[in-house]
């Protein structure tokens, strides 16, 4: 057992898994789990990690090591970040306050969804000065992404993630059926004052318009370079891409004036058959600028995978699933069983490789897998 565990929790990815699979229903587990069609593309971003190998760096003085990094201005513990997910409490009776709260206590900055089950404004309160960034999904109607924007401003969230990869259809979805998108995920929305002026009412009281209105509008099918632009006026915030595969797009989001990308497949759940985002971060890496911020998710299901994508060139990594297998299956204290385990393995990771700090790790401490195999 591992100093600062729980007991009896599991301590591995799998592990977790088959606690959520025992433990939560099978629809809420399978709204985990789930991917576009056959998964390809979720199983290629776990695949993409057994490619590389760490190289461990020795004889060097790492008694004292620091793992943090800043990001715009905060400080995040580690190299790790919450991704955005939708409909948190469906996955866990209050989820988002129970992510809000973790993340907090242990430094990790959470990106809140624009389908989270919660106003944005009640998530930032239980977090304090919590590192918090708004995930902005582009709508239909700019006047509310606008007030969107607006609102995770004066809220405290220091940064924007659209995500740009997800069109509101995925023919052969292997989710749940049961997922009710009336009880979960509108409440961003519903909250808005531009929203509720265009409903001409609150939505409390006038149900049935408030859900067409939101299923009708919240998704546009994509976003062109123009309406990206157009984003980026909105606020002071930085704004960074998630949802970029392709080395152009990447260098593409950069020229337009995005503070970063999330490059990404979005757990596989969007296209199937994609490429692996750990596989597309290396030539995304070698075409963007030095020092653009490039994050990576997908596929990240230990601190040596955390390593692994930061020696290939990612600044920091977004977990999905890994947390919410602790989350769904025992609430704060799984996502903090987690969230602490990856951090110990990546410093681990850190120590074994020769880096004392996160800017350390560099090329030199990965090499393909099959070059030795
Ligand atoms: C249940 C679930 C809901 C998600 N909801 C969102 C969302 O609202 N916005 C978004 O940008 N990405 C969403 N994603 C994608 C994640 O942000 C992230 O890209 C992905 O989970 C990373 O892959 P991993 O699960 O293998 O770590 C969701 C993922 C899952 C598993």
């Amino acid at each position: 057992m591992k100093k600062g565990l729980a007991k009896d929790l599991p301590q591995s990815y799998e592990g977790w898994e088959a606690y959520a699979r025992s433990s939560i229903d099978d629809e809420r587990y399978r709204y985990i789990a789930g991917g576009a069609g056959y998964d390809e593309g979720g199983r290629a971003n776990v695949e993409s990690f057994r490619k590389w190998r760490l190289v461990p760096r020795v004889l060097r003085d790492v008694k004292e090591r620091d793992s943090s990094i800043s990001l715009f201005g905060g400080t995040a513990a580690a190299p790790i970040l919450l991704a955005p997910v939708r409909g948190l409490g469906y996955v866990r009776r209050e989820g988002d306050f129970a992510a809000a709260k973790v993340a907090t206590e242990l430094g990790v900055p959470l990106i809140v969804s624009t389908f989270a089950t919660a106003p944005i404004e009640s998530i930032a309160q239980t977090m304090g000065n919590g590192l918090r960034w708004f995930q902005l999904y582009p709508g239909k109607d700019p006047e509310i992404m606008k007030s969107l924007v607006r609102r995770a401003e004066t809220s405290g969230y220091s940064a924007l993630v659209v995500t740009v990869d997800k069109a509101d259809n995925y023919p052969h979805y292997q989710g749940p059926r049961g997922y009710d998108f009336e009880k979960y995920g509108t409440e961003v929305y519903y909250s808005d004052p531009v929203f509720r002026s265009k409903l001409g009412g609150d939505p409390e009281s006038k149900r049935d318009a408030a859900f067409r209105l939101w299923k009708e509008i919240r998704l546009a099918p994509g976003i062109s370079a123009d309406e990206l632009s157009l984003i980026l006026t909105w606020s002071k915030l930085p704004v960074l891409v998630k949802g970029i595969l392709h080395p152009d797009d990447a260098r593409l989001a950069e020229e337009l004036g995005a503070a970063g990308i999330v490059v990404s497949n979005h757990g596989g759940r969007s296209l199937d058959g994609d490429v692996g985002s750990l596989d597309a971060l290396v030539s995304v890496r070698e075409t963007v600028g030095k020092d653009f911020p490039v994050f990576v998710d997908g596929g990240v299901r230990s601190g040596v995978d955390v390593m692994k994508a930061l020696a290939l060139g990612a600044n920091g990594v977004l977990v999905g699933k890994a947390y919410l297998y602790g989350l769904g299956a025992a609430g704060e204290e799984g996502l903090r069983s987690v969230l602490r385990s990856l951090i110990g393995e990546f410093e681990s990771a850190m120590r074994i490789c020769g880096a004392k700090k996160v800017s350390d790790i560099g090329r030199s401490m990965v090499t393909k897998a099959w070059m030795h195999d």
